[in-house]
């Protein structure tokens, strides 16, 4: 973490009531549109209550993940898919780098997979963003887990996105069916333990960034000691960190430690959300620091909810004025747009930015080979 940025613990992040955005009352109405208002527009952040995420079933599903963790490496490697760009099965550790890493990667091992059925003219059109699952033998309460999991984070932020659109003075169901059918995936992470050489030196689990996608779904991880017992933060500096809006106090925003009310999810603001909304919605800058300690592992799992990979990347009209154009322009495709990032954070090869342009050239060249050898 940056000695240059404050810290605070004091900073109120509001609570969202997932039944407020769907009742009836006016006022209950209210209240959680003001919640998100001042959530998403100060913090990038919310925390949600209410949701239909089951406690009992996650802790199944994290349970069911270490236990994969802990197979031989062998047998994971045959599920990491550098051709399908990591989108599913295994991520080995020292692969995914943050934009802002500078080439060191995170010190993390995850999985992806998608819980819900996708568009299938989409998938034919992007086929690295749109693969099909694909699953370790022998896990089937890992699997039943997961895609239960993934679906009942996606019902949250579904309806969470309603509340947005709400708080943005736009039609309920702008982000709910711009979202029909896109590459949502859902992750889970094991953040390795550090031995006692790499602790205090400059390793983090996850370095400083903003998601790329619309909205992102965070059900809460969990400690491991070093006998492999769930246990409490191991020390004061460990977890997740976020970073607010700059203001003229804090220009380099302040870091506040993202530690939600017993039993909520936490949602975070995407790049595409603050996009779409010009920058009325900020995507949340956040890191996850590792422990002090050796010897301690942390999991956590995500859901990421996406545009369409067809939609348009670009504030919507009553977000444009001189100042977000300049900042957004060129409008990109929500799927060129993740193809860019994936290269970025290198889970995709370079080679992928080509097929973002012409690629028949050769077509001419062929012909013009013939010219002279006529
Ligand atoms: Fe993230």
């Amino acid at each position: 973490m940056s000695v240059m940025t404050a810290t605070s613990d004091s900073v109120s992040i509001p609570t969202v009531d997932l039944e407020d955005i769907v009742s009836s009352d006016a006022a209950r109405q209210a209240r959680a549109t003001a919640a998100i208002r001042e959530a998403f527009g100060v913090y990038g952040l919310i925390y949600i209550r209410n949701h239909p995420v089951d406690a009992k079933s996650l802790e199944v599903f994290y349970q069911s993940f270490r236990e994969f963790c802990a197979r031989p490496e062998e047998e994971k490697r045959k599920l990491a898919r550098p051709d399908l760009w990591y989108q599913r099965g295994w991520t080995p550790p020292n692969t995914e780098v943050a934009v802002a890493a500078q080439g060191q990667p995170d010190f993390k091992e995850c999985y992806f997979a998608v819980p819900l059925a996708v568009d299938p003219n989409a998938a034919a059109q992007y086929p690295e963003l749109y693969p099909e699952n694909i699953w370790p033998n022998d896990a089937a309460l890992f699997k039943e887990t997961y895609l239960r999991l993934g679906r009942e984070l996606h019902d949250t932020g579904i309806t969470l996105l309603r509340g947005c659109a709400r708080a943005l003075s736009l039609p309920d169901d702008i982000f709910a069916k711009a979202t029909e059918g896109a590459p949502h995936v859902t992750r889970v992470l094991n953040y390795l333990p550090l031995s006692k050489e790499q602790v205090n030196t400059n390793i983090v689990w996850g370095e400083e960034h903003t998601d790329f996608n619309l909205l992102t779904l965070l059900p809460g991880g969990r400690f491991f000691d070093p006998s492999g017992k769930a246990s409490g933060r191991p020390d004061d500096k460990s977890g997740l960190y976020l970073r607010t809006r700059a203001s003229a106090a804090h220009p380099q925003g302040l870091k506040v430690r993202g530690v939600p009310p017993e039993g909520c999810v936490i949602a975070q603001v995407g790049q595409q959300l603050e996009i779409l909304s010009g920058g009325a919605f900020v995507a949340t800058p956040h890191v996850i620091t590792a422990p002090g300690v050796p010897g301690y592992s942390r999991l956590s799992s995500a859901h990421f909810i996406h545009l369409h990979s067809n939609e348009v990347l670009f504030p919507l009209p009553s977000f444009q004025n001189a100042e977000t154009i300049r900042s957004y322009a060129p409008p990109v495709l929500a799927g060129t747009y993740g193809i860019k990032t994936l290269v970025d954070i290198g889970l995709a090869p370079r080679s992928a930015l080509d097929s973002l342009g012409y690629r028949h050239y050769d077509r001419l060249d062929e012909a013009r080979a013939l010219d002279k050898a006529l």
